[in-house]
């Protein structure tokens, strides 16, 4: 990082910082309904080397995307400016400064191994690891969650995707060997041991190469529906319904927000007892608890797509203890929770039938909890 920096910018960065991107075990179109989430920082992570400026503007440079320094002055900071990758790192300056902070300008070198498209929070990781960079560089006391927030803000506000803010809570707030156990409404989050390998189990992601983009309207038009129907209800997010009023409630809405109810609802519920599992020792347990999370995701929200059911359907064949997708949906990536002597001849399997459909070929990785956004030097 320090060499490219010094051949893109002329100069040695003041420091180093890195965010993960994350897969989320249970707890999915939750967190905009004031509920529960519980995810995991994922080992694959963005790094941004960083160097302050004087001048106000904000010069970026991606390995990935390559091409020319993106250079933006002050004036350049405002929402709709910016459309490309540069939204998500300007749109941090930009929530920080719009939040009151004091901030200066800065060069920014970004280099990710967590894949873009696979519903792995690469937009989360990139913001997280630049709000994390400026906070340092410019010495604000902003917590972790905090600066979650912000980089929510900044997806929100400046880039135009009306996100929860589960995966930039995951990507700033997860620990090794632990879930996050988001409680969105209240703000609190607490680390649930959990240690796959250390119970003779993998959790393999496969990530579906069905691009998945929360940008496309889809995502915003589940989240209107599921806040259309908690106002119907007259209720201040779908959080505040138990499964036991579920029959009632379902009674009063139009049918076409019966199943989103129906999922955010179960959903939330899925989260108490996989935290209830954890808490326990019992990881394996989570299996069914993911499945049937994939199901509801399926059939009721109906954000899956043919090849997640295929990843889904073949793990389970083959030994799976449990599978779903995990993100926003529409492609992207699906956990695979199994014994470890299982995964070998699970993947295979998986591959063999993606060949056989016709797909592109999955990209199978394991992994295990991993650290949140920091400071690397
Ligand atoms: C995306 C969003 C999150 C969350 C998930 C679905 O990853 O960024 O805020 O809503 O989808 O659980």
């Amino acid at each position: 990082m320090n060499e490219a920096f010094h051949r893109i910018y002329g100069a040695r960065p003041d420091g180093i910082w890195a965010a993960p991107g994350r897969v989320n075990l249970i707890g999915e179109h939750t967190d905009y309904n004031d509920g529960f989430a519980l995810p995991i920082a994922i080992p694959q992570r963005t790094l941004v080397a960083a160097r302050r400026r004087r001048d106000g503007r904000l010069r970026l440079h991606s390995a990935q995307a390559g091409g020319p320094v993106i250079d933006l002055r002050p004036a350049d900071l405002v929402p709709g400016v910016t459309t490309t990758w540069g939204a998500y790192p300007a749109g941090v300056l930009w929530a920080l400064r719009e939040a009151g902070h004091r901030v200066g300008g800065a060069d920014l070198h970004i280099d990710s191994t967590v894949p873009t498209g696979a519903g792995l929070s690469s937009s989360a990781a990139l913001e997280c690891a630049v709000a994390f960079a400026l906070a340092d560089l410019y010495g604000l006391a902003l917590d972790a969650p905090a600066l979650a927030l912000l980089a929510q803000r900044a997806e929100n506000g400046f880039a135009g995707v009306p996100c929860g803010v589960m995966d930039q809570m995951a990507s700033a707030c997860c620990t090794v060997g632990a879930a996050l156990h988001l409680d969105v409404r209240a703000g609190v989050h607490e680390q649930v041991p959990f240690a796959p390998e250390a119970g003779g189990m993998t959790l393999l992601v496969v990530d579906t190469r069905v691009k998945h983009d929360l940008g496309d309207g889809a995502y915003a038009a589940l989240r209107a529906g599921c806040e259309r129907a908690a106002a119907l209800l007259g209720l201040a997010a779908l959080r505040d319904l138990t499964p036991a009023e579920l029959p009632r409630a379902t009674r009063a809405l139009p049918a076409r927000l019966v199943p989103l109810v129906q999922h955010v609802v179960t959903e939330n519920a899925r989260v108490a007892e996989a935290v209830a599992h954890l808490r326990a020792g019992d990881p394996a347990a989570l299996g069914p608890i993911l499945s049937r999370g994939h199901a509801s995701l399926r059939d009721d929200f109906r954000i899956s797509c043919a090849e997640s059911d295929l990843v889904v359907d073949t793990a389970l064949a083959h030994g799976a203890l449990g599978a779903r997708m995990t993100g926003g949906g529409f492609g992207g990536s699906v956990i695979v929770l199994a014994e470890e002597s299982a995964t070998r001849t699970l993947g295979a399997a998986v591959t063999a039938a993606f060949g056989a459909a016709g797909y592109q070929a999955p990209h199978l990785f394991p992994v295990s909890p991993s650290a949140g956004a920091r400071r690397i030097a």
